[in-house]
């Protein structure tokens, strides 16, 4: 996917929409009418990605002039992160932190699956208690 992080521009403000058109345009559409969203990113330098938090900033259209969600409450959300470090707790801020902005967004924050040791895309396939987490989480969704 090609896409921008937030301009800045406070078009949606008094538009309901980002003016920016690109490949997020879809996404943040799918995201408003979604009854259940999962997130993921890897860990890089302690924070998820740089292509996550372009995504996550272009959320501010999902917020009016008063500073409120437009998005319909309760939406449930599962955030996923991988990290190399093998404790998860030395980055756990960085999903935290999403979480919040999630939150207030008003996303009902049901799990977030946290992989520590990281490495290999199918290193996840030694981890079947994480996989039976998103099993479990994916059912109750
Ligand atoms: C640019 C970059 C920065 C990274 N920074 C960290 C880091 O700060 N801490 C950490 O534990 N792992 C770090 N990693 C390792 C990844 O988080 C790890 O390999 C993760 O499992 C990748 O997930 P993925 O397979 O979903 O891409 C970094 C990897 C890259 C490529």
């Amino acid at each position: 996917m090609n896409y921008s992080g937030c301009q800045g521009c406070n078009h949606c403000k008094s538009a309901e929409e980002c003016r920016v058109d690109d490949d997020l345009s879809g996404l943040l559409e799918d995201i408003r009418k979604a009854d259940a969203v999962v997130f993921g990113s890897p860990i890089y330098f302690n924070l998820f990605s740089g292509q996550f938090k372009l995504m996550q900033d272009r959320f501010y259209s999902f917020i009016d002039s008063g500073f409120r969600s437009r998005l319909a409450p309760g939406k449930k959300v599962v955030i996923v992160t991988s990290q190399g470090h093998p404790d998860i707790s030395a980055f756990e801020k960085a999903a935290d932190d999403f979480a919040e902005v999630l939150r207030f967004l008003g996303f009902e924050v049901v799990d977030i699956i946290r992989m520590g040791g990281g490495g290999p895309p199918d290193a996840v396939l030694d981890r079947r208690d994480l996989l039976d987490q998103a099993r479990s989480v994916g059912s109750s969704l």
